[in-house]
This record gives C-alpha cells, structure tokens and sequence, in this order.
C-alpha cells in the first residue's frame, strides 16, 4: 500500500550541496560553447573572457572603482591563502572563528605562520563577539560559517574607520548577501559557490589599503610563486587586469560568465540577495511549525540564507548522527535531494543550500520528503 506521508511532489532540481552548489536554473552545457578552447589564456580572446569575468564580478556585486578584482589559483582555499600570506604580520592579527573553515583559517595563522594571534572562538550555532574585537588588528574571519549557517548579523559590527585590515572568506556569502565593502580589504570567494560555477579558481577582492600593506610590507616567510601579488615591492597589476599568475581553465571561466550573466538577467545582486532570503524563508516558515526540527543557529539574526543547518530535537531520537545520516541517505536515495548532510564536522543534521540559484519552489517540494524521511526513520528505529 502507499505511504500516505509519502510526498506526490519532488524537486524539479534535487541538488541542494553547499559546494559545488547547484546550477542556476536554465544551465546547459551549450551555453558553454563560445569557450575559447585550445586557445591560450593570453590570447586575445583568452584575455578578452578574463578581463569580463573581472568586470562582470564587479559589476554584480557592486564592488567600487578603487578596489582590485583577481581571478587566482586554488578555489577560495588558495584566494584566502594568499590574502593570509601576503598581508599578515604587519601587525596584530585577530582570527574569529565559530565553525569549521575559521577554524582552518586560525590554525593557519598560529601553526604555520606562526603569528601569536588573538583567536576568539564560539560554539556551532553561535557568534563571536563583535564587540569585543580590537580592529586595530587585522582581523580574519568568515562571513558566512558553511558549516554552521550562522552568519555575520550586520556589516555594521566593523568599523569603516580601522585601522587594521579585515581579511574575509566570503564564498557562501558573496552574491547572496550586501557585503559591505568599505568595511573589508580583502574579500575572497569562489565560483563553486552562490553561482553554482566551477570549482578551481579563487576570486580576491582588495580595497586600496590592502593594496598599500602589499606595497609597504614584506612578510619574514618565503612566499610561493602562486601566492606571489607584487614585484619588485610593487603590486603586479596585470593580475586585477584578467593575467593570472597561472593557466586557469577557459571552460570554467565560460561557465562562470554563463552564471554572471544569468545573474544580470534575473535582476542582478537584489534579486540573487531575494532569491537566498526566500529559500531560507521557506525553510524557516517550515521549521517553525514543527516541534522536532530546529535552526543550528541559536539566534535568527545570525541565520544563514544560504547554508542552512537543522538539527533534529525530538527525544525519542537515540542516536542522533545515525538518525541525520539516514535521513539524508533516504533523501538521496529517493532522488529528492543530494548531499544534504552535515559537515562532517559539524552537530548532526541536514544542511540545505538555499543560495540564489536554487528555486524556491524545489526547497518548498523538498521539505515534505523531510517530513516523510523523519517519520519513516523513526519508526525504523522503534
Ligand atoms: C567558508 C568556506 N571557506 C572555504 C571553503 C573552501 O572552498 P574551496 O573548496 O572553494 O577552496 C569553503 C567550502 O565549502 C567554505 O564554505
């Protein structure tokens, strides 16, 4: 006999990762057929794709005049590595961290660069604070915790006037929030994320004073040829130009214009902003009417709208890892939705990427096959 909880409803789109995340609605491989391939990335139509990779980035986020844009190496992984490497020690460093990317980011600070940081931690589902930060240091943080879903509340708990650097890891936060530019100086993210682009390449945005530290000062360590931003004390240009420091993969940049101008099209940074709120939204909407589900994040200010994190409440749950994992298991076997595990770090639960190019109308028919999972693995277990 059929279930009567089983859903009739699924997800036109059931890839809900939190990276690579889902392709925007509409992506085919055709869009891709322009891609200059065989062609060298120094040619003229290499340089020309490069160049408006670069100027559409700016263009979609908002990103002022005066700030540089570089397409790098290594995913948003190698944007902040750089960024790190290059621009710290200097002065005092602060790392703020409350999941598990800002962790890695604080041991790499501590353990191989071996700065005596200041590290201010807080638990998953919580914050640190704000105001308890000395932005005289450079300060390094994630905004948007992945693995937790909580989020920097309001750009407003950085002062536009420090005097230190903020370096921030904003990758399931750009197109998905209003960074708040003149509050940071070095912003990274990758294509993997918001856009449902590539993995592999790193964006590094740098505000003119992160621009004066390259040129002013040079860190005691050795700094590999992929890390490398200046040249004889001065700031290689060419990189913000589209020259990158090494071959990047022409597809990847063809895909990611593809997402670019699929972001224009939809109405650009308000509607990507739009379309996150409203996926969390609907995730918090069903959250709310139920007594055994509960946002990772203990207060709603903080809540991600992109990498949203449940945990499971309900007392008659005996073992709560098993409990999640089979519930995604079930998802994913159903062919509803994919990857919704939690970090392997993190509390267990499902985490459901709620970025701006997934459809509302694929998390409103997931949530009811959450529903049906949660009963039918309870009753499994009794
Ligand atoms: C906050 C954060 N930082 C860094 C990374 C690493 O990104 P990548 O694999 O693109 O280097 C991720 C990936 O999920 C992330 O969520």
């Amino acid at each position: 006999m059929e279930d009567p909880l089983r859903p009739a409803v699924r997800p036109a789109n059931p890839n809900f990762s939190s990276g690579p995340c889902a392709k925007f609605p509409g992506f085919h491989l055709g869009l891709l057929s322009g891609a200059p391939l065989g062609r060298s990335h120094r040619s003229a139509p290499g340089k020309a794709r490069l160049a408006e990779a670069i100027e559409l980035t700016r263009n979609v986020l908002h990103v002022p005049p005066d700030y540089r844009i570089g397409i790098v190496p290594a995913s948003d992984t190698g944007a902040v590595e750089m960024a790190l490497w290059s621009l710290l020690g200097a002065r005092g460093v602060e790392v703020l961290t409350w999941e598990s990317f800002g962790e890695g980011w604080a041991a790499d600070v501590t353990e191989q660069l071996g700065l005596n940081a200041t590290i201010r931690r807080a638990p998953y589902g919580e914050i640190v604070d704000f105001a308890a930060v000395d932005f005289s240091n450079d300060v390094v943080f994630a905004w948007n915790g992945t693995t937790s879903g909580v989020r920097v509340p309001d750009g407003d708990l950085i002062p536009a006037d420090r005097e230190g650097l903020t370096i921030c890891d904003a990758t399931s936060a750009a197109f998905a929030v209003d960074l708040p530019w003149e509050r940071l100086d070095a912003v990274t993210f990758s294509w993997q994320k918001v856009l449902g682009g590539e993995g592999g390449h790193g964006i590094l945005v740098l505000s003119p004073r992160a621009v004066e530290r390259l040129e002013s000062y040079t860190p005691a360590w050795p700094l590999p040829k992929i890390f490398r931003l200046t040249q004889g004390g001065r700031l290689i240009e060419g990189i913000f130009r589209g020259e990158t420091i090494n071959t990047p993969s022409m597809l990847c940049v063809e895909d990611y214009l593809a997402a670019l101008r699929w972001a224009q099209s939809v109405g650009g940074l308000p509607a990507l902003i739009a379309r996150s709120q409203a996926n969390a939204q609907a995730v918090a909407d069903w959250a709310a009417e139920r007594d055994w589900v509960a946002n990772l994040a203990a207060d709603p200010a903080t809540a991600s709208t992109t990498s949203v994190c449940l945990r499971f409440t309900d007392e008659r749950i005996r073992d709560a890892d098993a409990f999640a994992a089979a519930i995604a298991k079930r998802l994913d076997a159903e062919g509803v939705g994919h990857d919704l595990g939690s970090y392997r770090d993190a509390p267990a639960g499902l985490r459901i990427w709620c970025g701006a190019t997934v459809d509302t109308s694929d998390v409103q028919a997931l949530l009811p096959w959450i529903d049906y999972a949660f009963h039918t693995e309870l009753a499994a277990q009794a």
